[in-house]
């Protein structure tokens, strides 16, 4: 199984509008790999499923994520980029990984329980989410998955489950995946000062501009120091922001100005606001051009399924035969 470009391979998950965590956690490295191998990107639309269940919603969110890949430069000639649920290979493979997957597995995800104990309904689907996630990364015979560290056990599960259908078989389908964490990646504080997610409401999201931008930056909390008071810009979550989106030097300088005083935190939002701008200004122009041509998307996603479909379906046909099946009659 060698001789060919390490393939890169992850999912998003289409279930809320993306913000900055998300693009510096994970969506700015994917687009890097993309370089670096044979990349194959997917909007995770069945896993969207165990939350989003509405019809109308579901294509809208869909397209978004498509539109921001697109838009922050994932070039599709380079990686193959589809839907989940335009490969139904994948969801053929959960079913039979699950044949091997002890339930005792299952329940040691900690996700699945994080997600009971926000409120989230105890649904089968839910329960089996990691087995979906094994099948996409197992299908396309992936080397590296790039993930955030709450999604490093699901791979772990996805190379036990590698194993046991293995051993159960006594064949070699599949290749086993190792985890890439981003490199450098730190936890984008949100307007809060926690971590900047969705399901906290405290996010500033990626493509957000004019009132709703200066809305979200300006909400920052800050301290009660006032303008001339000298300020610790680690504790500070504007400057841990502007760090983030500027250059080095320019977050050296405001560093600087916080801790000699006589700098306010309205001003730090101010250039953060600037920051954002000149960072994601010319993306948002692209995003609304990629907008106006919803038929191009739709083309991108299409090209990337048939492209996905064509590993999927070497892969499944190896099941197939390891678990004693037929090829399927054409
Ligand atoms: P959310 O917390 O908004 O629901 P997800 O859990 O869907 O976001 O995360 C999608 C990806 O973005 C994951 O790889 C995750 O590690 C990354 N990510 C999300 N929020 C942040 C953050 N505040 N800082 C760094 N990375 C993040
Ligand atoms: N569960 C991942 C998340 O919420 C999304 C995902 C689905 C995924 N299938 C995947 C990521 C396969 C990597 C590989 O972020």
């Amino acid at each position: 199984m060698a001789d060919r470009p390490k393939r890169i391979l992850s999912g998003v998950q289409p279930s809320g509008t993306l913000h900055l965590g998300n693009y510096f956690g994970a969506m700015r490295q994917h687009v890097a790999l993309q370089h670096e191998g044979e990349a194959f990107y997917f909007i995770a639309d069945y896993h969207a499923l165990t939350s989003v269940q509405d019809r109308e919603r579901l294509p809208a969110l869909v397209r978004d994520v498509a539109l921001d890949y697109l838009a922050i430069g994932l070039d599709p000639e380079r990686a193959t980029f589809f839907r989940q649920s335009d490969v139904p290979e994948v969801t053929e493979l959960t079913w039979m990984l699950a044949t091997v997957t002890a339930m005792g597995l299952l329940e040691r995800a900690t996700s699945y329980k994080d997600k009971i104990a926000r409120g989230q309904s105890p649904r089968a689907g839910l329960f089996f989410y990691p087995v979906l996630m094994a099948a996409d990364i197992l299908a396309y015979q992936s080397d590296l998955v790039p993930v955030g560290r709450d999604q490093v056990q699901h791979l772990e599960m996805a190379r036990d489950m590698a194993d046991a259908f293995h051993a159960a078989f006594r064949c070699e389908v599949f290749r086993r995946p190792a985890a890439r964490l981003a490199e450098h990646a730190e936890v984008v504080p949100g307007t809060d000062g926690q971590k900047m997610s969705k399901s906290y409401g405290n996010t500033i999201d990626l493509f957000a501009e004019g009132k709703a931008l200066k809305t979200a930056v300006m909400s920052i909390k800050t301290d009660s120091r006032g303008v001339e008071e000298p300020k610790d810009p680690e504790s500070c979550d504007v400057y841990r922001l502007y760090r983030v989106v500027a250059e080095p030097a320019q977050a050296a300088a405001m560093a600087q100005r916080l801790a000699a005083g006589g700098y306010g935190y309205g001003d730090a939002k101010k250039e953060l606001l600037a920051a954002i701008e000149a960072r994601f200004g010319p993306l948002r122009e692209k995003r609304r051009q990629l907008a106006a041509d919803p038929a191009h998307v739709e083309a991108v996603l299409a090209q990337g399924a048939r492209r996905a479909r064509a590993v999927a379906s070497v892969t499944l046909e190896r099941a197939r035969e390891a678990v004693g099946m037929r090829a399927r009659p054409a």
